[in-house]
């Protein structure tokens, strides 16, 4: 059995939730992949995981020595790393360096914060194909929706005309939460954070950051395009008023921040901003911290995929996919004799 060491860094409530997920999962693991998958170190602001949690002492002394960035990435051991650390877009975050080393040392890196994704996406990608590494980012790009894998997979072969996303549940459940239940907009965003999902700075989800971001990645890793965020024109909910969601509630209207990406002439247009949606409409019924997305292609026509996972669970859960992912295409399958 092939034995496969993974490494976490971050251990904010993502991060923590993906290792206890993998370390539920270690005898699903062995059964389907033929994989004895081990977490063994792990690093963030948090304190470490115990012992008992699966750690191997050796790694955990390591861990209570500090050891950040590269020389955590190094002194790890791991084949994989999972990064889960604090997002930002304008500088690459602390994540940029774990997932730099990380890639430059030739290991598989499983990315779920957005930041470094964004600010330095092609200089990671040219990594990661020089080394051979698998770069993986399923919790980075709306986590419990399928985005990346419905293009990568389910609609494989087929040309991508335009993308269309209800990519932020913090949004979402604000403009919900103001047309259907009439409340304003300070309450709304107060139960987004008592909630959980809203980001630690809001205006990155309000102002439509968040989901420009997940846009981005999106766009650049899964459909080869080269966009930056100089590249999208962003429209947040910061400035809805009442008079306005009145507006749409007479006109039997459901506004919607969504991220769009339009192809033509081979490149893809990229913006943010409030579209209002017939009752009918798919999108007009996702409610709540709901996401959803709809891609239309050439050959299979439209497809729509609707996800609204309990978080921090739902985001491990996409991480933990990406790890199968990679679990699938480096241990071969044996056949019975
Ligand atoms: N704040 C984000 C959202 C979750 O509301 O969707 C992390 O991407």
């Amino acid at each position: 059995m092939r034995t496969l060491r993974v490494a976490i860094a971050g251990l904010g409530g993502v991060g923590r939730a993906t290792a206890e997920l993998l370390l539920s999962r270690r005898a699903r693991y062995r059964h389907i992949h033929g994989a004895d998958v081990r977490l063994v170190a792990a690093c963030g602001s948090q304190s470490g995981l115990s012992d008992e949690e699966g750690l191997e002492a050796d790694r955990l002394q390591r861990l209570e020595n500090g050891l950040t960035g590269p020389d955590f990435i190094a002194a790890s051991g791991a084949d994989i790393l999972i990064e889960a650390g604090p997002s930002d877009f304008r500088t690459g975050g602390p994540g940029l360096a774990y997932i730099g080393s990380s890639l430059s040392a030739g290991r598989d890196t499983i990315v779920i914060s957005k930041g470094a994704l964004i600010h330095s996406g092609r200089r990671l990608r040219d990594l990661a194909r020089d080394s051979g590494a698998y770069l993986k980012l399923s919790g980075a790009a709306a986590a419990a929706l399928p985005t990346i894998d419905l293009v990568e997979h389910s609609l494989k072969g087929c040309e991508v005309l335009e993308v269309e996303g209800i990519l932020n549940a913090t949004t979402n459940y604000l403009l919900d939460a103001m047309t259907t239940r009439g409340i304003g907009f300070d309450e709304a965003l107060l139960e987004a954070q008592q909630g959980g999902f809203a980001e630690a700075d809001p205006r990155n989800d309000t102002e439509g950051w968040d989901t420009a971001c997940k846009l981005l990645i999106l766009a650049n890793f899964a459909l080869d395009a080269d966009l930056t965020m100089a590249d999208v024109a962003v429209e947040g909910i910061q400035s809805v008023t009442a008079d306005r969601i009145n507006a749409w509630r007479r006109e039997g209207l459901v506004p919607k921040l969504v991220g769009s990406l339009k192809r033509s002439d081979n490149k893809f247009r990229a913006e943010v901003g409030i579209k209002a949606y017939p009752p009918a409409d798919a999108f007009a019924n996702v409610h709540g911290k709901g996401k959803a997305i709809r891609i239309t292609t050439d050959a299979m026509g439209e497809t729509i995929a609707i996800g609204s996972g309990r978080e921090p669970l739902a985001t491990a859960g996409a991480a933990l996919k990406d790890l199968e992912h990679i679990l699938t295409a480096r241990i071969p399958k044996t056949r019975p004799e």
